[in-house]
C-alpha cells in the first residue's frame, strides 16, 4: 500500500468564545443544533478521523455547511483544530512554529481556490510565478518553470494575456497551474471546478485526473457533485453536520453504503458507470471459449456492447490474465437495480 500523507486523528472544531467548553458538551452528548440554539457555538467538525495516502485523489463531500471546507483547511493550518492531531508525513503539524509553518505551506500545500483568485495586474506567466518570486526563487527560473506548468495545464500561447481575457476554465487552468508551479506535494482543491460550466468542467476534470497520473501528487478535492466525486476520488469520504459517515472507494459506498444519509446522497448515480465487473463475476459459470471478454476492473457499462451483439455470457479476466468468472444480462441487471 502507498505510503500515509495526512493522517487526522480524532479531529474536532468548535466555532465560538469557548471553543474546549463547548466541545466537552458535545463530548457529552449534545448535538451540533441544541449546541447552537442552548450556547452559542458552533459544531464545525466532531471526531474526524482518516487517512489520505500518498499519490492519491482523495475526494470530500457532503451538503453545504457539513464541514469539508472547515476540515480542508485544517491540512495547512489555516484553522486549527479544537481537539485532535493532523499529521503531515508523520510530523504532528500543530508542533510547527512559525517559520517551519510558512516553509510548509510554500513547499508542501498549494490550495486552488473555487473563484480564481488571481491577480489581475499581472499576465497569466507572472501570476503563475508569483508564489515562487515571493519565495525568493530568481525571476528568470521563475519565469522558467512557471512557462513549463502552463503549457502542462494547456495554455501555452497565453502566457501574456491578462486574466480577464481569458474564459473562466482558462483562469481556473491559471490557478492549477500557479499551484503546481510551487511543486508543492499535496494540492487542496476547495470546490475548485464548481464555478466552471459542465463542458469545461468536465474538460477540467479529465485535466487534472491526466496531471495526476503523470504528477503523482497528493489531491485533496472537495465537491458537492457525485459524478465529479466518483470520476477523480481514489476515495471518497462523505460528511453530515460535521461527523464523518463513511470512507470508501465509490464502488464501496455505492454496492454497501453505511446508512440512509448516504445511500439517499449515492442514489441518483448512473450504477453501471461505477460497478466493476469484477465485482459481479460469477467464478461457477462456464462460458464459451469465443466468448467476449471484459476487464475485471472495467465498469459494468463495458459488458453492455457484448449483450447488445446477443452473446449470453462474458468472460471477466482479473489483471494478471486469468479468467475470474462471467456475467450474464441478468447478473448485471441484479447489480443494476438498486433494492
Ligand atoms: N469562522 C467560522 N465561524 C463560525 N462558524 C463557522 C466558521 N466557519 C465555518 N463555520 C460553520 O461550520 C460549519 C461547517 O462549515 P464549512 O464552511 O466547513 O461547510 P462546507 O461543507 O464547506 O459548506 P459549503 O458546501 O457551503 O462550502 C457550518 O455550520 C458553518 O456555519
Ligand atoms: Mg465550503
Amino acid at each position: 500500500m502507498r505510503p500515509v500523507k495526512i493522517e487526522v486523528q480524532a479531529v474536532s472544531k468548535v466555532f465560538g468564545r469557548d471553543p474546549k467548553g463547548a466541545l466537552a458538551k458535545v463530548r457529552g452528548g449534545m448535538d451540533k443544533q441544541r449546541l447552537k440554539d442552548e450556547t452559542e457555538h458552533v459544531l464545525g467538525l466532531h471526531d474526524i478521523s482518516l487517512t489520505i495516502r500518498e499519490g492519491e485523489t482523495f475526494v470530500i463531500m457532503g451538503l453545504s455547511g457539513s464541514g469539508k471546507s472547515t476540515l480542508i483547511r485544517h491540512f495547512n493550518r489555516l484553522i486549527e483544530p479544537t481537539g485532535g492531531r493532523i499529521l503531515f508525513d508523520g510530523e504532528d503539524i500543530l508542533t510547527f512554529d512559525a517559520a517551519r509553518l510558512q516553509a510548509f505551506r510554500r513547499r508542501k500545500v498549494a490550495m486552488v481556490f473555487q473563484r480564481f483568485a488571481l491577480l489581475p495586474h499581472k499576465t497569466v506567466v507572472e501570476n503563475v510565478a508569483y508564489g515562487l518570486t515571493l519565495d525568493g526563487v530568481p525571476k528568470a527560473e521563475a519565469l522558467r518553470r512557471a512557462g513549463e506548468q502552463i503549457a502542462l495545464v494547456g495554455l501555452s500561447g497565453f502566457e501574456k494575456s491578462y486574466p480577464a481575457q481569458l474564459s473562466g476554465g482558462m483562469q481556473q487552468r491559471v490557478g492549477l497551474a500557479r499551484a503546481l508551479a510551487t511543486d508543492a506535494e499535496v494540492l487542496l482543491m476547495d470546490e475548485a471546478f464548481s464555478a466552471l460550466d459542465p463542458l469545461i468542467r468536465h474538460d477540467m476534470q479529465l485535466q487534472l485526473k491526466d496531471l495526476q497520473a503523470r504528477l503523482g501528487k497528493t489531491i485533496v478535492f472537495i465537491t458537492h457533485d457525485l459524478d465529479e466525486a466518483l470520476l477523480l476520488g481514489d476515495h471518497i469520504a462523505i460528511l453530515k453536520d460535521g461527523t464523518l459517515r463513511q470512507v470508501g472507494t465509490g464502488s464501496e459506498i455505492l454496492a454497501r453504503p453505511a446508512d440512509d444519509y448516504v445511500a439517499r446522497f449515492v442514489r441518483d448515480v448512473n450504477r453501471a458507470r461505477i460497478l466493476l465487473c469484477g465485482a459481479f463475476a460469477d467464478a461457477g459459470l462456464i462460458v464459451a471459449p469465443d466468448a467476449p471478454v471484459v476487464e475485471a476492473g472495467a465498469t459494468l457499462e463495458a459488458a453492455f456492447a457484448a449483450f447488445a451483439g446477443g452473446a449470453q455470457a462474458v468472460a471477466v479476466r482479473n489483471g494478471d490474465g486469468r479468467i475470474k468468472g462471467a456475467l450474464t444480462a441478468q447478473r448485471v441487471m441484479e447489480a443494476l437495480a438498486r433494492e
